[in-house]
């Protein structure tokens, strides 16, 4: 595998794999991988002849009380891993690489009816900073397909709307959220959590799938199966609850009535630790 610090080096490499016709699939992250990271890595595998993948901690996308500073950074187990599953490629870019004229830099900024609300809501410009980051990365590695996670769904739908928009030559899957046995979805922030606080985690993700099951039984009341699942999560052992929302899955405004397809999005806090988690239901 190798590792490539400089973006000059990452266009050598990428230019040969395309000049011998190679198809080139790519996957951005901010390390700390785990396995939810790494089936991002086998679709690409199976969609592509070269998988390359980012591994840089974003400062533009963090705002400025959130963990850019204690996010884990493991680039030696990262990069372990990514050659057991056979990563053709590893692009590590310092800081000054990536923003060499520091972070006042061009923004690319995704509509606001898509990047205003839920996360957008609660992270103000988190978005800016990932179009941003992830159209550079784009331009620096110019692949043919890359993979993002369900698992960060309102990033997925950002990044869609950005590749069309800017009409980039480049296909965007979209890879089902990978979970622990108890239904947590995978993530590099579920290492802050405690002993205590990982045993309450997986309520999450029971209650996206009782108000689904709710939902599939004909209630269409969705503000009342949201309040009432907040108070679930909290009597639970959850600290706060950021939102909890059954969206359209295209707009991400909330369901109408008549809907029949959602997207069931939550952000619950156990202590300072975030967990994000959504269910799709068709
Ligand atoms: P990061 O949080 O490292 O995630 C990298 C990719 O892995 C994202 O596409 C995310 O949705 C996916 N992912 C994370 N946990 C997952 C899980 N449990 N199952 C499936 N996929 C999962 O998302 C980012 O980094 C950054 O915002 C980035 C796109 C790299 C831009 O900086």
């Amino acid at each position: 595998m190798q590792v490539v610090e400089e973006v000059s080096a990452l266009r050598a490499l990428v230019q040969s794999w395309k000049q011998a016709g190679l198809k080139v699939g790519f996957v951005p992250t901010m390390g700390n991988l785990h396995q939810g990271h790494l089936s991002l890595v086998e679709i690409a595998q199976q969609q592509c002849d070269r998988v390359i993948v980012s591994v840089f901690v974003n400062p533009m996308q963090f705002g400025p009380d959130e963990d850019f500073d204690r996010y884990p950074r493991t680039f030696i187990a990262d990069s372990e891993k990514l050659q057991q599953i056979a990563t053709d490629a590893v692009f590590v870019p310092a800081v000054e690489e990536m923003y060499p004229n520091g972070l006042e830099q061009t923004v690319v900024s995704v509509p606001a009816s898509i990047t205003e609300l839920l996360e957008g809501a609660s992270r103000p410009g988190h978005f800016d900073g990932v179009s941003t980051v992830v159209s550079k990365l784009f331009n620096m590695v110019q692949p043919d397909v890359a993979v993002f996670g369900q698992k960060d769904y309102q990033q997925l739908l950002v990044i869609k709307r950005m590749v069309e928009d800017l009409a980039l030559p480049i296909e965007i899957i979209a890879a089902p959220i990978a979970r622990e046995q108890d239904g947590l979805a995978l993530s590099s922030r579920n290492q802050y959590l405690s002993e205590q606080q990982r045993l309450v985690a997986p309520i999450l993700n029971s209650i996206l799938k009782e108000i689904a099951d709710n939902i599939d039984s004909g209630n269409r009341d969705y503000a009342a199966l949201a309040s009432s699942a907040t108070s679930k999560l909290l009597t639970a052992g959850f600290d706060s609850v950021d939102y909890i929302q059954v969206s359209d899955p295209i707009t991400l405004k909330p369901a109408l009535p008549d809907s029949d397809t959602f997207i069931i999005l939550a952000v619950a806090f156990l202590g300072n630790t975030r967990l994000l988690d959504n269910l799709l239901l068709n």
